[in-house]
């Protein structure tokens, strides 16, 4: 996009900031809509150039028409103003050359405009066949990406340079899974897979969001994707994408399962989400949907986890889907980071 355009437009600015090197520890950056802030991020696949390049000819072409209709528009309402009571209308009915252009030109233009768009969307359809396959599934509220060799995330990591293609389902109400700055897009439904692919063109943290209104915690909908260059990825991913030269500990580990995948529920202030809030949860007595009593430690909640519906806090919904899928550090993590919540 032109930063003609871009200060044209400049219509909604995010707030800029720096993209965060990748390199660093994973997942302490904030969730933003890095660089560039003015209309679009800055792109990062290989579809953003045509795609830029499309959305900056539209509102062109858009602002263009706009002057040669409004302008002549509002000439002629002063120009042919009937003057007087008196005053007849021009005898002249219709001219032929002037009909033909307005009805030809506009068509041609709209002719160009669904032709660059088809061209982009035609490509955005068709993964290459040498493209890493990787299931998401998307559920109120996060999403979750199984990798080839069966590693399971809440971030997305991916490699620059090489195609990725993501095979996806929602467990409950339809999603839509939305990188901004990869350009993509697209409805992540239940009972149904869709399919998207994209290749990213540098090392870079960046934003995934859910575009489809799904609920109460549809915008807190968010995770990051990483994306490493190639030989970093292959490190990463051998080792179940914690960084190999830098363990975490349990707490750290915890707390970014807690933020992909609970704090949409469950709260660490002591407000009351969908669920019971963390805020002093550790050791706390729950009484539970059948009246008996529970106090909160290790086993409860790696049951709470693997089997929500078994132990409920009596007042809740039964809503919170199994987690089933999470590693034993991982349920570690989450203990450690619940001790720390007084
Ligand atoms: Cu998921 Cu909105």
């Amino acid at each position: 996009m032109s930063g003609l355009t871009a200060t044209l437009l400049n219509i909604s600015a995010q707030a800029a900031s720096a993209a965060p090197s990748a390199g660093a520890a994973p997942a302490e950056q904030p969730y933003t809509i890095a660089e560039e802030g003015a209309w679009l991020p800055k792109g990062s696949s290989t579809f953003a150039e045509a795609y830029d390049s499309a959305w900056s000819q539209y509102i062109w072409i858009s602002i263009v028409f706009f002057l040669i209709v409004i302008v002549p528009m509002v000439y002629f309402a002063f120009k042919y103003k009937r003057k007087s009571e008196t005053e007849k209308t021009s005898p002249v009915d219709h001219n032929l050359t002037i009909e033909i252009v307005w009805t030809l030109v506009p068509t041609l233009v709209l002719f160009y405009m669904f032709w660059i768009g088809f061209k982009s969307y035609a490509d955005i359809q068709v993964a290459p066949n040498e493209a890493m396959e990787i299931r998401l599934t998307g559920q109120m509220y996060n999403w979750t990406f199984e990798y080839p060799n069966g590693v399971v995330t809440t971030d997305l990591y991916v490699p620059k340079d090489r195609p990725v293609k993501l095979v996806m389902s929602s467990k409950d109400v339809i999603h839509s899974f939305w990188v901004p700055e990869f350009r993509v897009k697209q409805d992540v439904v239940p009972g149904l897979y869709t399919t998207m692919w994209f290749q990213a063109t540098r090392e870079t943290t960046t934003t995934v969001e859910c575009a489809e209104y799904c609920g109460d915690g549809h915008s807190k909908m968010l995770t990051r994707v990483y994306v490493f260059e190639e030989k970093k990825f292959d490190e990463y991913y051998a080792n179940d994408f914690d960084d190999p030269s830098n363990p975490v500990p349990p707490a750290v580990r915890g707390k970014r399962k807690y933020e992909a995948l609970c704090a949409s529920c469950h709260s660490l202030d002591g407000s009351r989400i969908q669920g019971p809030t963390f805020q002093g949860v550790w050791g706390r007595k729950e009484v539970l949907a059948d009246g008996s009593e529970v106090t909160v430690d290790a086993n409860y909640v790696k049951s709470s986890i693997v089997n929500p519906q078994g132990q409920l806090v009596q007042g809740y919904p039964p809503t919170m889907p199994s987690f089933s899928y999470l590693k034993e550090k991982d349920i570690d993590g989450i203990i450690a980071f619940l001790k720390e919540q007084k």
